[in-house]
């Protein structure tokens, strides 16, 4: 029976995110209009189209219950960027509890190496630890700059239920990079660990380099269109939405760079790409479903939605 006191800070991540996957996936269930309703975010967005119909571009969406319900409680889409203020937030905060030997580092170090020192399989080493940690800085502050001086402003929405989760996504996703690493951590802090790069490190961090880069690509391009044309250059010439794919692959990337030792992945940052599959997976097949409705089915047919030969 699962006692819920003995769970590790990792497995209330994972748990975390896991749960919200499959919440996220069970939505996808509800009728069409209930889903996007809950679902869909930005230009998708019902009232967004509705917007555009109103300017003679397409014929008006009719208005259901729950498009009324979810009317409730919208905020700007451009509330992205709270997201990475949290994100880089939290990598200054775990920085320097790294540094300081902070309290609140150590009680959740200290909780999660007592579970895990029976289990030295699932134990990060410093290095993994360390890169996994800047990397995960970079996307933060690559993606707030992105939001600062790059994306176009709009005027599009999203629920505030969307906002939330965003922000304890990626405060979840701030732990979940160190902790299993809290074995080294807490070594590191009584003596010197050796600092050692391993081909998983370096390739995993150059996939990751490579994904934000092609990312910040497909950001730049949608940011130069004019509001709310087809995207068809680059990526977006095989992809409805290659900068999902790219997210999907930095999290993959920096799964394999956080592995334990003897291990391919890390299994929380792991859990994390299921939450992120789910989440821009769903928002993928509404992107589809939008433009199809918008430029016509077959402007979007022959392209992937988000994973190559798989969706
Ligand atoms: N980790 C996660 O769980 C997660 C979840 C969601 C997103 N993300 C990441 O956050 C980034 C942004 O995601 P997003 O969902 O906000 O992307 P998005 O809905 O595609 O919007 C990105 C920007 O492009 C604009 N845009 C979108 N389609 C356009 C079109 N056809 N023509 C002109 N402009 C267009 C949007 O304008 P408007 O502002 O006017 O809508 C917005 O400024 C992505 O890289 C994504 O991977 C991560």
């Amino acid at each position: 029976m699962l006692n819920v006191s003995d769970l590790t800070p990792a497995e209330w991540c994972q748990i975390f995110f896991v749960a919200n996957a499959g919440f996220i996936l069970m939505l996808q269930a509800l009728p069409d209009d209930m889903r996007r309703a809950l679902m869909d975010y930005g230009a998708r967005r019902a009232t967004s189209r509705q917007a555009s119909a109103k300017k003679g571009q397409a014929e008006v969406p009719k208005e259901g219950f729950f498009d009324v319900l979810t009317s409730y409680g919208q905020v700007p889409h451009s509330w992205f960027i709270h997201f990475y203020i949290t994100s880089v937030s939290w990598s200054i905060f775990w920085g320097w509890q790294f540094v300081s030997k902070g309290s609140v580092m150590r009680a959740l170090a200290e909780r999660q190496h007592r579970a895990a020192g029976n289990e030295p399989s699932s134990e990060v080493e410093l290095t993994a630890t360390l890169v996994a940690w800047l990397l995960m800085s970079s996307q933060g502050a690559r993606r707030l700059f992105e939001c600062l001086f790059v994306t176009k402003p709009g005027s599009s929405p999203m629920w505030f239920v969307h906002w939330v989760l965003g922000l304890a996504y990626y405060t979840t996703l701030g732990i979940s990079v160190w902790i299993q690493g809290s074995g080294a951590i807490l070594r590191s802090w009584e003596s010197p660990q050796p600092i050692h790069f391993t081909p998983q490190i370096i390739i995993g961090a150059a996939v990751f380099g490579f994904a934000g880069a092609q990312q910040n690509e497909c950001h730049r391009y949608l940011a130069g269109l004019k509001k709310y044309t087809l995207p068809s250059e680059g990526w977006f010439k095989y992809f409805v939405c290659p900068h999902y794919t790219f997210e999907c692959l930095l999290y993959l990337s920096l799964a394999v760079v956080a592995a334990p030792t003897g291990c391919w992945v890390n299994g929380s940052i792991l859990c994390s790409l299921t939450f992120v599959l789910a989440n821009v997976g769903s928002t993928a097949y509404g992107t589809k479903i939008w433009y199809a409705e918008k430029f016509g089915a077959d402007k979007v047919e022959g392209k992937w939605i988000m994973i190559p030969f798989v969706f």
